[in-house]
């Protein structure tokens, strides 16, 4: 059933995907960001438009630039990001947060160059908004799709994550895996609702992964309408 009709089994659904990772400028040379390629967030754009989404793509810094032929939005800090997804929320279907999102930014952004003085150096740091939280709160029949790459304790996090976040699935992978980790083609991934372990992925594409993600988001979503 997945086969022939899933080219358009997206049809008509409005997709929101981010990608990359943010920068949180400190002054006009400096950020602090997170290890993020953006290739997953691009397969799932892209796997999305081929299963006949209307996509747009809110992407942070990445590798590359966004696929050819998808509406893209380019965004620096979580601030933005967050002010990018509230602007399309409400009229989406299906949210997917794949972005690193920085946790904490600078507290003040110098607007010179800081200089070199003594031998050390603070650097105050305040929290970013949680912008998959937020959506949390906010959703009504938006489908809402978070991630969590783990380091330890995957399942535990990731099911952790789920809940303070009111996500209807989380994608979860151990980034120290082999072949799974930043900057990679492929991924090795659990996904998880509230009930638990929805589907164990093998090791595959990321492109393979971002399809089968929305195959069962899909399935979901009908599920649901009906
Ligand atoms: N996320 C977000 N806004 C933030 C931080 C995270 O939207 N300020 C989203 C990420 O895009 C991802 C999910 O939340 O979909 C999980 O991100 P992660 O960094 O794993 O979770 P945190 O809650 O930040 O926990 P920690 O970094 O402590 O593991
Ligand atoms: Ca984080």
């Amino acid at each position: 059933a997945l086969n022939a009709a899933s080219s358009d089994i997206l049809k008509g659904k409005k997709v929101v995907v981010t990608a990359g990772g943010t920068m949180e400028r400190i002054d006009p040379v400096r950020y602090i960001t997170n290890d993020s390629s953006g290739k997953m967030g691009f397969a799932i754009a892209k796997a999305a438009q081929a299963l006949g989404a209307d996509v747009h793509l809110i992407a942070g810094h990445t590798d590359e630039p966004p696929p050819q032929g998808i509406s893209a939005e380019q965004v620096e800090s979580a601030e933005e990001m967050y002010q990018a997804v509230l602007r399309v929320f409400d009229d989406s279907d299906i949210v997917i947060k794949s972005a690193a999102v920085a946790d904490y930014r600078p507290a003040q952004v110098a607007t010179s160059k800081i200089k070199k003085r003594g031998d050390t150096m603070t650097l105050e740091l305040v929290k970013t908004t949680d912008i998959l939280e937020s959506l949390g709160q906010r959703k009504s029949s938006q489908y809402l799709i978070g991630f969590a790459a783990e380091t330890d304790s995957l399942e535990q996090h990731a099911k952790d994550k789920l809940k303070r976040k009111n996500c209807d699935l989380i994608v979860a992978n151990d980034v120290t895996a082999a072949g799974a980790g930043f900057g990679t083609d492929t991924n090795q991934v659990h996904i998880y609702d509230a009930e638990g372990l929805v589907l164990e992925l093998p090791l595959m594409s990321k492109e393979e992964v971002a399809r089968r993600l929305l195959l069962l988001a899909a399935e979901r979503i009908s599920g649901r309408s009906v």
